[in-house]
């Protein structure tokens, strides 16, 4: 496909392919069973592995190698996706066309990251979407300079200090990985903070040190509708125009003036911003064809623009542009985000994985598993295709995970010897964003000593006899043993600069749509969270004590309640 198109107005209505009838899927089925050998015989057998399995995206160094393929498996895999129609399926989003079927919708976050002047322009649904999203970037930045160069004030005349991000899942999870990430860019003198929970202790703990007057709270919310993020964007307001009234003699007549220079918005509601009391004009606005949780790189970025910089915003952008690109061209047998959807598939549906872990051996990614958790389970937890008919396979696995090495000290005892498989992404990088030593040890090569070192344990194990070998006898021998042909994909960059973090998430991006796609799921809506937030609605007057409402209850909740009632202090 080209870069660009102008897209089909009308949801596609093609069924999915059921993957299970394909013959890629019945000759994987057989490949499957036929199986022979272990990740020690095959690297023996064939020197070239590594090397064959290994593949560059972008800045990406990705090893696939210790995982439980053999170069059929992978032929067999990019049939499958031939032969479900993954190619098209792929133009189909880059161009615009509404493969969100339930909401009727394009996905275009591959449209947030596109370089200025991009030809020809991107048009979707009479929407020239390059146009929008670069004049809402430059509006973004604009803003953010003014913030960093002091130019912009809280109300009694101080210089921002402290920018409070306030929003839930996507419009939380992302800006809080990011900054993480890359903290060590922010401006000096100024921070970012994040206010996600509904529990008030949220609010409190973020806001108790610090100064209304030098601190800008951003509401984050694509419906601006979230129960979490309105009533916490009402306590910080309340918290602010307190602290500005005790502090600084802020005056009733000054609270507009107080809310328009301390709060922006970011959303794709800017009618229900200004019914919240926040001035439109400091709202950036994005589009319904951004998913919550591929939204970190739209306006949900402002917070990133302004304490990171538009410098490092751009180069994120340019990041993920870079992953894109790569997934939309590359060929078949060296696309990344291709090949790692696929052994997805291949572990889950073939070789039953039910968890996948991902485990950077970065402490500054401590929120990428988090993230991950949202991006991939939001969008393939899901039991129906996007025709509405039931799926024929598992989807959707599990993925959790923790930075190395703090991971290795509590659960990787269970992926090195547990009787389950729990394919693994280990993620490091080569330049540390802070080279230490410790005396002559320079402490990063420690760190990826383990990184090297828990792959290595997993694929290859140790065998009875090299238990023995070490003067180990009996019974303590098997509890000494480790099975290897344990799967895991390596990842390495050079360092964790903001463009190879932008190619870390665009990477996972495309992963999840790839299985998506094998499983005829649409990975862009997320009705699985609307019953919970139908219920909490209706049950706040039980809560709140209407005898009648606990009544009409089922007698677990009801009871539940009750205890609730007994012990509130
Ligand atoms: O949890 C459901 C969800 O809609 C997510 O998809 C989204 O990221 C989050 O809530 C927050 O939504 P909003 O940005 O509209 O406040």
């Amino acid at each position: 496909m080209t870069s660009s198109s102008t897209a089909a107005e009308t949801a596609p209505d093609t069924a999915p392919v059921d993957p299970t009838t394909t013959a890629a899927w019945e000759a994987l089925d057989a490949h499957d069973a036929e199986m022979t050998g272990s990740l020690r015989e095959w690297f023996a057998e064939d020197p070239e592995r590594a090397a064959r399995f290994t593949h560059d995206a972008a800045d990406l160094h990705v090893d696939l190698s210790k995982n439980l393929i053999t170069p059929r498996t992978q032929e067999l895999l990019l049939q499958l996706a031939e032969q479900v129609g993954l190619t098209d399926r792929r133009d189909a989003m880059f161009a615009g066309e509404h493969i969100n079927t339930t909401e009727d919708r394009a996905v275009l976050h591959t449209a947030l990251r596109r370089p200025a002047g991009t030809s020809p322009a991107l048009e979707v649904d009479g929407q020239d979407v390059d146009a929008d999203v670069h004049a809402t970037l430059e509006k973004i930045y604009a803003f953010a300079r003014q913030v960093r160069s002091g130019e912009w004030t809280g109300v009694t005349g101080k210089p921002i200090r402290t920018v409070v991000n306030i929003g839930i899942g996507g419009s939380d999870l992302g800006p809080v990985m990011v900054y993480e990430a890359l903290k060590p860019l922010a401006q000096e003198g100024l921070e970012a903070r994040f206010i996600s929970n509904i529990d008030p202790t949220d609010a409190y703990e973020t806001t108790a040190d610090l100064d209304p007057e030098t601190t800008l709270v951003i509401v984050a919310s694509k419906t601006f509708t979230t129960l979490e993020t309105i009533t916490n964007a009402r306590l910080v307001r309340q918290w602010l125009l307190q602290g500005l009234r005790e502090n600084a003699g802020l005056t009733r007549e000054q609270e507009n003036e107080a809310v328009a220079k301390h709060f922006v918005a970011v959303s794709t509601a800017l009618d229900k911003v200004e019914e919240f009391g926040i001035d439109p004009d400091n709202a950036f606005g994005f589009w319904n064809w951004v998913g919550g949780r591929y939204s970190v790189d739209s306006a949900i970025g402002t917070v990133l623009a302004t304490v990171l910089g538009p410098e490092v915003f751009e180069e994120l952008l340019a990041g993920f542009h870079a992953m894109d690109e790569h997934f939309r061209t590359a060929p078949a047998e060296s696309n990344v985000p291709l090949l790692m959807g696929l052994l997805n598939i291949w572990n889950v549906n073939f070789l039953e994985a039910e968890t996948h872990a991902v485990l950077p051996y970065s402490q500054y990614l401590h929120r990428f598993p988090a993230y991950l958790q949202q991006l991939t389970m939001e969008s393939n937890g899901k039991s129906v295709r996007w025709d509405g008919s039931t799926v024929v396979t598992e989807t959707g696995e599990v993925f959790w995970g923790e930075p190395g090495t703090n991971g290795q000290h509590a659960f990787y005892q269970l992926i090195h010897q547990g009787t389950r498989i729990i394919p693994a992404d280990f993620i490091a990088f080569a330049t540390p964003t802070r080279p230490l030593t410790d005396g002559e040890q320079d402490v990063h090569e420690l760190f990826l000593a383990n990184f090297f070192a828990q792959s290595k344990a997993l694929a290859f194990g140790k065998t009875a006899e090299e238990v023995r070998a070490e003067g180990t006898e009996g019974a303590l021998v098997a509890a000494r043993e480790f099975s290897g042909d344990r799967p895991s994909t390596s990842i390495m960059a050079p360092a964790l600069t903001p463009s190879v973090l932008g190619q870390l998430i665009a990477l996972y991006e495309h992963i999840t749509f790839v299985e998506g796609v094998v499983w005829g799921i649409n990975s862009f809506d997320q009705w699985g969270v609307e019953l919970g937030k139908q219920l909490a609605k209706e049950l706040a007057p039980a809560v709140a004590g209407d005898e009648q409402a606990i009544e009409e209850q089922d007698s677990s909740t009801a009871e539940l309640i009750r205890y609730y009632r007994a012990h509130r202090a």
